[in-house]
């Protein structure tokens, strides 16, 4: 795979999917729910996955995609070359802000993230990663994330996670909002993994995440250091759903011991 010559066919495929994605603000769009009421889907998310699968099956056929929406391949093992795909992270911000929503891809070969990007369409700001090449911000390179301890991190998590729920002890959550500089949710995965890779917070938290919304993330971030495992500290799947942390790695087993406590 020449890694290259994909990323300069990835890059103008997401700037088309994104003119795609603000031509859509002028129409009418159609919204509905999925597992719940506030669980939802729009019309511009099935096309702009339909839009990347054509393209991708036309281009590149031998390479397999695994998409939010359904319309890529059933995926069970993680061989060969995947797009992991999620055409609008951050519906319910497309759907009522009309911002702060993302394309989110990564490229995987063989289990291992070979190419990243998380195209924040509205600002027209792309983050990308090449594996072993670097994580850029539009074209300037990321740095290497600087030393932080808890009490000067900026954390990203879902509020969801600080009231009593049936996956996690929101005590430790409480704990972890009265020692950290501060807490923010920005309600896109794929952009919280960017604002980690940028140094604008110096972790992501969430209890449930699906492959599609870290694929591009991880690959950026760890680009730039950052250390990317489930609760349990291993590897993120990339096959099933699954816990999810991102963080500086001069936190990262601070966050997993003292305050992430799973029921
Ligand atoms: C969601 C967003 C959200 C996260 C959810 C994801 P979607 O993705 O990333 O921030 O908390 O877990 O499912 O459904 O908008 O693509
Ligand atoms: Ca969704
Ligand atoms: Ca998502
Ligand atoms: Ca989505």
């Amino acid at each position: 795979m020449d890694l290259h010559a994909m990323d300069l066919y990835i890059k103008s495929l997401i700037k088309e999917a994104g003119h795609r994605i603000r031509n859509s603000f002028l129409t009418d769009i159609t919204i509905e729910s999925k597992s719940n009421a506030n669980d939802l889907v729009t019309n511009i998310d099935k096309e702009i996955e339909q839009f990347f699968i054509a393209r991708i099956r036309r281009d590149f056929p031998g390479h397999r995609i695994f998409g939010e929406e359904g319309f890529g391949d059933d995926i069970q093992s993680s061989e060969g070359v995947i797009w992991m795909l999620d055409p609008i992270d951050g519906t319910m911000n497309f759907v009522h802000q009309k911002r702060n929503f993302a394309i989110s891809l990564g490229i995987f070969k063989d289990g291992v993230g070979q190419l990243g990007y998380i195209y924040d369409v509205v600002n027209d700001d792309l983050y990308h990663g090449v594996k072993g090449r670097g994580a850029y911000y539009n074209d300037e390179q990321m740095r290497p994330l600087m030393e932080t301890v808890i009490a000067e991190s900026i954390v990203a998590m879902n509020a969801t996670w600080a009231v009593p729920n049936r996956y996690l002890d929101h005590e430790g959550t409480l704990q972890l909002i009265r020692d950290v500089r501060g807490m923010r949710s920005y309600g896109s995965a794929a952009l919280e993994l960017a604002y980690l890779a940028s140094g604008r917070v110096d972790a992501y938290i969430s209890m449930r995440l699906s492959p599609w919304d870290i694929a591009g993330g991880m690959v950026i971030a760890q680009e730039v250091g950052a250390v990317t495992t489930n609760f349990k500290g291993e590897p993120a799947n990339l096959l099933k759903q699954d816990t999810f942390i991102a963080a500086n790695p001069a936190i990262h087993q601070e966050l997993l011991k003292k305050y992430i406590r799973l029921k």
